[in-house]
């Protein structure tokens, strides 16, 4: 197993936070900090700052997208956007079943993979998250229900496609919970998730597939994480919110344990 070719992707999910002018005044500040960076920086960021975002990162290494989008082309559909909208406010990038869509708002694997060709197609990079909750990793069927979701959200779309898709595991019960997986524990299902992926799709397409780990990710065991070879990335909620937090995460090498 080699994780040498894999350039890690860190991503800030910024969830219902931020106006304009706050996205936009992060963006501007964060851009000299990253400069000499270790890992590509993503931000997702609520619909209304995607344009104002991209605009001002678009001299800069930061990528901009979004946290969720709907699978139809468009349609009488109140409230929910599509992925040529995201696309042409400036995201480069969607976050996909993320647990709180699943669970506040009813987001099946099946829903979650039309949007995912959806956004394949349209050139929208995916972020598809997956993850148990704390009852079913207490009995036991984390593999289980990693296998379903990887299976129904995936489906049958092409290797090169695959290679192209990042995968973030966030155990539900670590997310926004301050208590994250040992980073042995993801290191053990990002393996699992790229065991799955090579007997799909073939080793080497497996081994471009960045898996990012989110769940309570702070700075200080950013690093803990980023050293497990299957750990290509992180997807960071909380502490994606003040410059000093996530420049720290993007900086996850220079911190200690
Ligand atoms: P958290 O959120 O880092 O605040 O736990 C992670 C996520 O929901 O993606």
């Amino acid at each position: 197993m080699t994780s040498t070719n894999r350039t890690p992707v860190i991503t800030g999910n910024w969830k219902m936070y931020k106006t304009i002018e706050e996205a936009v005044s992060f963006v501007k500040g964060l851009i000299p900090l990253i400069q000499d960076a270790p890992a590509k920086v993503y931000i997702a960021v609520p619909y209304t700052a995607i344009r104002p975002a991209a605009d001002e990162a678009q001299d800069s290494s930061i990528v901009i997208g979004a946290q969720n989008m709907n699978d139809a082309t468009e349609g009488a559909f109140t409230g929910e956007i599509a992925a040529k909208m995201l696309t042409d406010a400036g995201a480069k990038f969607v976050i996909l079943g993320h647990s709180e869509r699943r669970r506040l708002f009813n987001e099946t694997n099946a829903f979650i993979h039309r949007k995912l060709e959806k956004a394949l197609s349209e050139g929208l990079q995916p972020i598809l998250c997956i993850g148990e909750t704390a009852q079913e990793r207490k009995e036991g069927k984390t593999e289980e229900v990693l296998k379903q979701q990887l299976e129904e959200s995936l489906g049958s779309i092409r290797g090169d496609q695959m290679a192209t898709t990042i995968l973030a595991y966030e155990p539900v019960w670590a997310i926004g919970s301050g208590q994250p997986a040992l980073p042995e524990e993801a290191q053990a299902m990002h393996h699992f998730c790229r065991h799955w992926i090579s007997e799909k799709w073939g080793e080497e397409v497996a081994q471009q597939v960045i898996i990012q780990y989110g769940g309570s990710v702070q700075p200080k065991h950013a690093k803990n994480y980023m050293d497990q070879p299957d750990v290509d990335g992180l997807l960071v909620g909380g502490a994606s919110l003040t410059l000093e937090s996530f420049n720290q995460t993007i900086h996850y090498s220079s911190l200690g344990n």
